[in-house]
């Protein structure tokens, strides 16, 4: 809990400069103790290295030579792009206070740090209690000629026994309330479903983060309840030609004329009398499966 507080209550950096933008912080980050004296960080918006004056930024960016995130770009629609960074060992504030002092030359690691340094300013608890292990990292970017300026991002488990599909997303300020925390979170399922797994983000969620879920959650399972046409489904599931089963449910009272169209009534008690009746026909198609 100590912990907790300390992290939590002291905001160092107050702003910071990345691409065009100046951002206001929200939350303390643990930057190494020679930020200390600064309430003002410059990132590197490609490298997201970070520095203590306007004047070292400037002179970084003359020799920078990225102008994307590293990583493998996985996704390109229009001007958005979705790069993914893998092995960088680190979502997580303990992992960045073990892997800081390591000499590491691999430029998505350093990357990984810088970004987990960044993020934080705008997540409050959510990273700091998690073990190390191997994350991957989805930084979406809106690219022009200048390059490709990061809006935010996502962290997932390599391998997670929770069945969480993302551990941390973040949009940055500039970007909120454009749609593109709904395109990440909408991004994490398309890597889910690709896998062949549920998912679901890891605990706990911000109020935003709760927000955002629960309007993709929303969005999602509305979008197919008022797609789906029952008898056509069960039809699907039966191979039982849709007349027929429309018929039957007819025949069983089990649907109803209402504004136009055809509902189905399902009160369980009402299924189970018909089930009991229907017992001989249920068992002998047990037996055909
Ligand atoms: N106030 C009210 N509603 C908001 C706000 C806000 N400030 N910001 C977003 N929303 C709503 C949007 O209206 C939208 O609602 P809808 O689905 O009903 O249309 C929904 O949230 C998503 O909006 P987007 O524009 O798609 O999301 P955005 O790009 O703003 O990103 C995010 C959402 C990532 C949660 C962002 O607010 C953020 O980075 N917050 C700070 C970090 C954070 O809290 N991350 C989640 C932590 S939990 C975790 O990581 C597992
Ligand atoms: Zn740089």
């Amino acid at each position: 809990l100590r912990e907790h507080e300390e992290f939590t209550k002291v905001k160092n950096i107050a702003t910071i400069e990345l691409g065009r933008y100046e951002i206001e912080t929200w939350y303390f980050s643990p930057f190494p103790p020679e930020y200390n004296d600064c309430t003002k960080l410059f990132f590197c918006e490609f490298c997201l290295n970070f520095m203590k004056r306007k004047e070292q930024l400037q002179r970084h960016m003359r020799k920078c030579d990225l102008k994307h995130p590293p990583g493998d770009e996985i996704y390109r629609n229009g001007t958005l792009s979705m790069f993914e960074l893998l092995k960088a060992l680190c979502a997580s504030l303990k992992a960045l206070r073990l892997f800081k002092t390591e000499v590491d030359g691999k430029k998505n690691k350093v990357y990984g740090q810088n970004l987990c340094y960044l993020a934080k300013l705008f997540l409050d608890h959510k990273t700091l209690y998690y073990d190390v292990d191997l994350f991957l990292f989805y930084v979406l970017c809106e690219c022009d000629d200048r390059g490709c300026h990061m809006v935010g991002y996502f962290s997932k488990e390599k391998h997670s026994e929770e069945s969480y599909n993302l551990a941390c997303i973040l949009t940055l300020p500039p970007y909120q309330r454009k749609g593109y925390g709904k395109f990440l979170i909408a991004f994490s399922y398309e890597l889910s479903k690709k896998e062949g797994k549920v998912g679901t983000p890891e605990r706990p969620l911000s109020d935003l983060g709760l927000l955002s879920y629960r309007g993709y959650w929303t969005r999602v399972l509305l979008d197919i309840l008022k797609n789906i046409r029952a008898t056509s489904l069960l039809s699907d599931m039966t191979a039982i030609k849709a007349e027929d089963i429309l018929s039957t449910l007819q025949s069983l009272e089990l649907i109803q004329y209402r504004k136009g169209q055809h509902v189905i009534c399902a009160d369980p008690k009402v299924l189970d009398r018909h089930l009991k009746a229907a017992g001989v026909v249920v068992l002998m198609l047990m037996s055909v499966n």
